[in-house]
């Protein structure tokens, strides 16, 4: 026995218990992606390190210490994918699928960052991402907000997520922004903390959303980036504001958002769940119009969002018992074999009526044993009803089925298995 040998810190596994509310959770996010035009993307979880270091930015938390990069057999430096942006724009250049196109695209999958594992924060956790091309907004931006608020109604967690919001204006407002915000840094630099002290002029804007409690405080008397954007982002701002508004869609405008990767401008958003706790950002993105350019060298306009599942079946579970409480795994019928010496008979039986009720979950006994031994092994499985065969009840093409969920049983004709399995489980 292979003793100590335990997943790796911040990976867990699912269990099947888990993964059917997932399931659950998947098939309504896809949905209504289908329904708002969306098509899925399939990506490779490695890519090469240099397309973060140039997607993302290198002073980035993320692309500084939290990547899963090593070197393979023929010395290329590879990434474990840590968010889906940057090979989403990859693939589109190899495939030409982003220059003077609209593209609406999903995927869905692991991600790898190497942070302190905590509630809501793990090394390896699945994003469900949504990328727009080709679209200058603000018409999009709105409607990305509209599906969100379509999947939480769904979900029955739209009273419980709140959204935020904010615009990083065009890439010189940004950079004249951080000019500012620099000096403002650099007059307070004796109430900053080592981490702030150290992004000061490497990635300023992060300081705007530090959780020391100090560096918040002394925040709140910052420059604001609203105050600095150009004409352009501005006006994108209030259409996108008084969209949301005519839509009724309530949010706060957070001058202090401005999200951990570099590549965003204009509009940025994020849903937020409180009752999550520290970890508590569910949903996050914005525009980056100047990604493709800056990859690829010719200019399309962008926006995304992506989505922590885990974040959210965590919410889910603790505001909508019926996820939780509906056991998605039990089954229809147990088919049991008593004394049954050919198991074939009871294999054909399966099969034809699998054939006839494909939508329902049979499961054939395989261990044996008393019909009191199998019986109990049903309704550990939660299975609604028993079918039984035995050596003389399949001589003479006949079963028995039983409900467990009302004790009662009846020997019926092999002919009319499915319509008597049918009524009773309608
Ligand atoms: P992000 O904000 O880094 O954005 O991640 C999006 C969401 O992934 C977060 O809001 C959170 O729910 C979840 N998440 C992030 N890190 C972890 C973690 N360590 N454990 C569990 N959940 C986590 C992006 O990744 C961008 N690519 C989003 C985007 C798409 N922007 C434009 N297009």
């Amino acid at each position: 026995m292979i003793r100590n040998i335990r997943s790796v810190r911040g990976m867990k596994d699912y269990l099947p218990n888990s993964t059917v509310i997932w399931q659950q959770i998947e098939i309504i996010l896809k949905n209504i992606l289908r329904n708002y035009g969306y098509k899925e993307i399939r990506l490779p979880i490695i890519e090469k390190i240099s397309l973060y270091e140039r997607a993302i930015g290198n002073v980035t938390d993320l692309v500084e210490k939290e990547m899963y990069t090593f070197i393979d057999r023929n010395g290329d430096s590879l990434t474990l994918r840590p968010e889906g942006t940057a090979g989403c724009i990859r693939s589109g250049i190899e495939h030409g699928f982003l220059y003077h196109q609209e593209q609406r695209l999903w995927y869905m999958g692991p991600m790898f960052r190497h942070e302190r594992p905590q509630k809501g924060r793990y090394r390896q956790f699945n994003q469900m991402g949504i990328e727009v091309f080709g679209l200058t907004g603000p018409n999009i931006d709105v409607e990305l907000i509209m599906m969100n608020i379509r999947w939480w109604k769904a979900l029955g967690i739209e009273n419980h997520v709140r959204l935020e919001i904010n615009s990083l204006g065009s890439i010189e407002a940004c950079s004249n922004y951080r000019n500012v915000l620099i000096k403002f840094l650099e007059k307070n630099e004796h109430l900053l903390d080592e981490q702030c002290k150290h992004r000061m002029y490497t990635n300023p804007m992060r300081i705007l959303d530090s959780k020391n409690p100090k560096v918040k405080e002394l925040m709140q008397n910052a420059p604001k980036i609203i105050d600095y954007l150009d004409n352009d982002s501005n006006i994108h701002f209030e259409k996108f504001c008084k969209l949301l508004n005519e839509l009724d869609v309530k949010y706060d405008i957070n001058p202090y958002l401005v999200r951990g990767l570099d590549y965003y401008n204009r509009t940025v958003i994020e849903w937020i769940a409180d009752s999550l706790g520290a970890q508590s950002t569910i949903c996050g993105g914005g525009r980056y119009d100047n990604l493709v350019m800056q990859l690829a060298g010719y200019h399309t306009p962008a926006i995304g969002f992506a989505l922590g599942i885990e974040r959210l079946i965590s919410l889910v579970e603790s505001v909508n018992p019926v996820f939780k409480t509906t056991n998605y795994a039990s089954i229809d019928v147990y088919i049991i074999n008593n004394n049954l010496h050919n198991h074939i008979a009871a294999i054909i039986l399966a099969e034809s009526i699998r054939d006839a009720m494909p939508e329902l979950i049979f499961v054939t006994d395989f261990r044996g044993g008393s019909l009191k031994k199998q019986t109990i092994r049903a309704v550990k499985l939660n299975a609604s009803l028993i079918l039984i065969l035995d050596e003389y009840l399949a001589n003479s093409n006949r079963a028995v089925i039983k409900d467990l969920r009302t004790g009662t049983q009846q020997i019926i004709d092999r002919i009319d298995i499915v319509n008597t399995l049918y009524l009773l489980l309608k």
